[in-house]
């Protein structure tokens, strides 16, 4: 495949939306693009300014110098907040909460969604995250929703957190995961919602090959329509 499309997978956290998006980036010799980790890296540097997210002043002044970078590495992409390499921190779970609180400020998303359109704007990407089909590309030429059930979506965190030597109650981890749906999907600016052209995937019941294969029959089907 040597068009450069934009793919946009979005959907809510532990959807499956990221592990897809790196692997089939692979598949596809395309650059992935995790803006979550974006929010991330937003939430990261008003804690690193003691900048209250209150003030609209401060903030602007930060998100006119900010710079997000996403460097390509083979085990996974890495985040530079400034020039700090951040991508451990900005998984910690007081950036977790922050970033989603973050992320409902209008001044935040415009310059998030001018980044993210700048990174786009030559194709051969896959963007992840909340509002990829629907604000930042809504011409993008593939749309995915992933979903996935609750429970599902907790245990995947369980297991990560396991993986890393983190014992995570299962409720506790459920419990983020609804606050943090809620907040994404009520918020009055580009809140979490497929878009009318998207197309839904529901991976409760799915393997991560069987996601990815899945999508890429997808594209390799529209390309020959
Ligand atoms: O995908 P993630 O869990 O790393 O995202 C962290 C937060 O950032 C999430 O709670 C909502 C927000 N976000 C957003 O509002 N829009 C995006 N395009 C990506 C993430």
């Amino acid at each position: 495949m040597n068009e450069k499309f934009v793919i946009a997978i979005d959907g809510p956290a532990a959807s499956g939306k990221s592990t897809t998006a790196k692997q089939l980036a692979i598949k596809l010799k395309y650059i992935y693009i995790d803006t979550g980790a974006m929010y991330r890296a937003s939430g990261l540097c008003t804690l690193l300014q003691n900048i209250s997210l209150d003030d609209k002043i401060a903030l602007k002044e930060m998100l006119d110098k900010i710079s997000i970078r996403i460097e390509y590495a083979e085990e996974g992409n890495r985040i530079y907040l400034n020039t700090e390499d951040v991508s451990e921190r900005i998984r910690e779970a007081d950036i977790t909460k922050l970033s989603s609180q973050i992320a409902v400020i209008e001044i935040v998303r415009n310059k998030m969604v001018e980044l993210q359109r700048k990174m786009g704007e030559d194709g051969g990407v896959i963007m992840d995250g909340r509002d990829i089909g629907t604000v930042v590309f809504p011409n993008a030429d593939f749309k995915f929703f992933m979903i996935a059930d609750v429970r599902t979506r907790a245990l995947r965190r369980w297991n990560e957190a396991k993986d890393n030597g983190e014992v995570i109650p299962l409720e506790d981890i459920k419990e983020e995961l609804i606050w943090r749906d809620k907040n994404d999907t009520t918020r009055e600016i580009s809140p979490l919602k497929q878009a009318d052209d998207a197309i839904p995937i529901d991976t409760s019941k799915m393997t991560i090959e069987e996601q990815v294969e899945m999508i890429y029959s997808i594209i390799k089907r529209g390309l020959n329509a």
